[in-house]
């Protein structure tokens, strides 16, 4: 019997943090507090089930139609979250997606000093999307893409972190079924999972279910399900 074969990449969009909030009677940034507390939970869990690259959706382009003091509250748990990464995750990798220079200096160089701080660990790696946009980041690498060329690896040179391998399943919380312009080019055949739990909730056992549901697919790729 061939053996199920866990993914290598998840990604998970954190979804459900305002509404959370809404329904313990609390301020938006409390649901975003509360939902960073999970993080370290979900990232941790998934590497210790042998996935090795978690991608995680902590806020698209999009992101900033809210209200200056939300946008700032969710900049600050990421900046928390990137000043204690090293204690939090040792030898993980951190890598950024995004337009980190439109984010405020402090905060894009602290990221910038985690990745070069982290760029050697292995095998483990955690990829942030921040001021994250899926069609952004194809306009992108159609800039840098060179006319003469029609490869797809050329293509990918252009994406924010090409050396990834797809993601082989999305999981999103918070129950909208909608990819929100999460890593368009990447996600051609990935895997999807939706989730009712909003991302404050979060626990082990919804992430095993996702894992579970995603060992009894079918990927075939455009091709034909082998015996
Ligand atoms: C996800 O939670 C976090 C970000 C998008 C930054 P939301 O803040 O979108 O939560 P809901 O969807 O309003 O409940
Ligand atoms: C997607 O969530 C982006 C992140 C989780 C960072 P949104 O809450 O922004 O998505 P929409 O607005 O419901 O599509
Ligand atoms: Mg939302």
């Amino acid at each position: 019997m061939v053996e199920a074969k866990l993914p290598t990449h998840v990604a998970v969009i954190m979804d459900g943090n305002g509404r959370w909030a809404q329904k313990c009677g609390k301020t938006r940034n409390i649901g975003h507090i509360e939902g960073a507390k999970r993080v370290p939970l979900v990232v941790k869990h998934l590497f210790s089930r042998g996935v090795r690259v978690v991608t995680l959706y902590a806020f698209s382009e999009e992101n900033f139609a809210r209200p200056n003091e939300e946008v700032q509250g969710i900049f600050d748990r990421v900046a928390e979250f990137v000043e204690g990464f090293s204690e939090t995750f040792g030898d993980v990798r951190l890598v950024f997606s995004g337009e980190l220079e439109a984010v405020s200096g402090r905060l894009c160089a602290a990221c910038r000093q985690a990745e070069l701080t982290t760029r050697s660990n292995a095998p483990f790696t955690l990829n942030i999307l921040l001021n994250y946009g899926g069609r952004s980041e194809i306009i992108r690498a159609a800039r840098l893409f060179s006319c003469d060329s029609s490869s797809d690896a050329d293509f990918r040179s252009g994406l924010y972190h090409p050396e990834l391998p797809d993601p082989d399943l999305i999981i999103r919380t918070g129950g909208e079924k909608r990819l929100s312009g999460f890593m368009p080019y990447q996600s051609a055949y990935s895997e999807l999972y939706f989730s009712d739990v909003l991302f404050p909730d979060i626990t082990t056992a919804d992430l095993d279910a996702a894992l579970e549901d995603y060992l009894g697919r079918s990927r075939r790729f455009g091709g034909i399900k082998t015996p």
